[in-house]
């Protein structure tokens, strides 16, 4: 089974330590690894693992060779994208290049938290039987609420050893009526982004409902600039090829899916809030990075990178200091850091 795992994204919703040229995935946010490294050492003793290989921005090369090398871990390949085009084409890219069209793939968002390892690769290991007979294996996470950020799983009948199930339907970042609606009929499962299945399998799918992805991807895997360390796409195949998620352009189409629950303490750290939650906390709740003095202050995430921040009387913020921005915001509201990022782009 063959790692792949997605680096391309840029993890806007953690503005200002995210950013276009060093976004979440290559940043230590929780523990001393990166999210990428942290993403690498959950493989640690699956059994029968090749070596990974990584998609994702040309810029960010590098720094993924960097993170990769200081954990001893060899790629298979570092594939190259010259302009990110969303994870169908990436993961299209891999599957071109696995060693063989049977290998099993496994796919891999780089930054997710997990902690509970042991229940993590017990359903990875569900997931590649499931996968060698043919199915496009998800991994389904309990809800907690009407998130819209998420792909929903609608749970169909389980198999006979009640340790996966088909899936009726599946749909990527539903609006919050609809999101509310599955979470009371309590048949869905939020849609991990995590991905088992044949390379062939894939291929065969995105050809059948996106043939123009596939097309445009095996024109760039042809025209690759093989080098020792990286494999740079061709480009202007990719660049022409459609952007799409795999969740919209194959996991909504398929009607090979199946779901494996995912039971590990699983968290996409995609907001700041999300981060306070997973992070280690003292007694007044208050997880704090860097240089940081607190007074009367309760349930917050308090982060420096330079200068010492010091808050009297908060609660339930976000205060995150960064060498040339600081943001501050309630930790109910952090997801409109978007706007600021959106307001960024807009002014240049
Ligand atoms: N190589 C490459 N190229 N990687 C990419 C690209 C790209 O263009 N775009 C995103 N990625 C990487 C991200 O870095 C991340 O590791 C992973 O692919 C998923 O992308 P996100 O952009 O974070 O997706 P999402 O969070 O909006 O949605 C996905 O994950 C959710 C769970 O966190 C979907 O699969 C949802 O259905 C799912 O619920
Ligand atoms: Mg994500």
């Amino acid at each position: 089974m063959i790692p792949v795992i997605l680096s391309g994204g840029s993890g806007t919703r953690l503005w200002p330590l995210s950013r276009s040229h060093y976004p979440k995935q290559f940043l230590p946010l929780v523990t001393e690894n990166t999210m990428l490294q942290e993403t690498l050492l959950r493989l640690d003793g699956l059994g029968d693992i090749d070596n990974p290989i990584v998609v994702c921005n040309e810029d960010h090369r590098f720094m993924v060779a960097e993170q990769l090398r200081e954990l001893g871990v060899i790629p298979q390949s570092i594939l190259l994208e010259p302009v990110g085009r969303n994870t169908a084409p990436a993961v299209a890219m891999a599957a071109l290049s696995a060693h063989s069209p049977d290998a099993l793939l496994l796919v891999l968002a780089a930054d997710h938290v997990i902690s509970d390892v042991a229940s993590f690769q017990s359903s990875i290991l569900k997931a590649v039987q499931l996968a060698d007979s043919g199915a496009l294996v998800t991994f389904g996470i309990v809800p907690t609420g009407p998130e819209t950020g998420y792909g929903y799983i609608q749970r169909g009948d389980a198999d006979a050893a009640g340790e996966s199930y088909s899936v009726t339907a599946f749909v990527e970042k539903p609006d919050l009526s609809t999101a509310t609606a599955y979470i009371d009929s309590g048949e869905y499962y939020w849609n991990s982004g995590m991905f088992v299945f044949r390379a062939s399998r894939y291929l065969e799918e995105l050809g059948r409902h996106n043939p123009a992805i596939l097309a445009a991807c095996q024109k760039a895997h042809q025209n690759a600039l093989v080098s020792p360390d990286f494999t740079r796409l061709g480009k202007e195949a990719f660049a022409a090829c459609p952007a799409d998620s795999i969740d919209y352009a194959v996991m909504e189409k398929t009607d090979r899916a199946v779901v494996v629950p995912l039971d590990a303490g699983w968290n996409d750290v995609g907001s700041w809030s999300a981060l306070w939650d997973v992070a280690g906390k003292d007694v007044n709740g208050n997880a704090i990075k860097g240089d940081v003095l607190a007074v009367d202050t309760g349930n917050s995430y308090l982060h420096s990178e330079n200068k010492l921040v010091a808050v009297v009387g908060l609660s339930d913020m976000v205060v995150v200091e960064t060498d040339d921005a600081v943001m501050v915001s309630p930790r109910s509201r952090v997801q409109e850091v978007k706007q600021i990022v959106d307001l960024l782009k807009a002014a240049g």
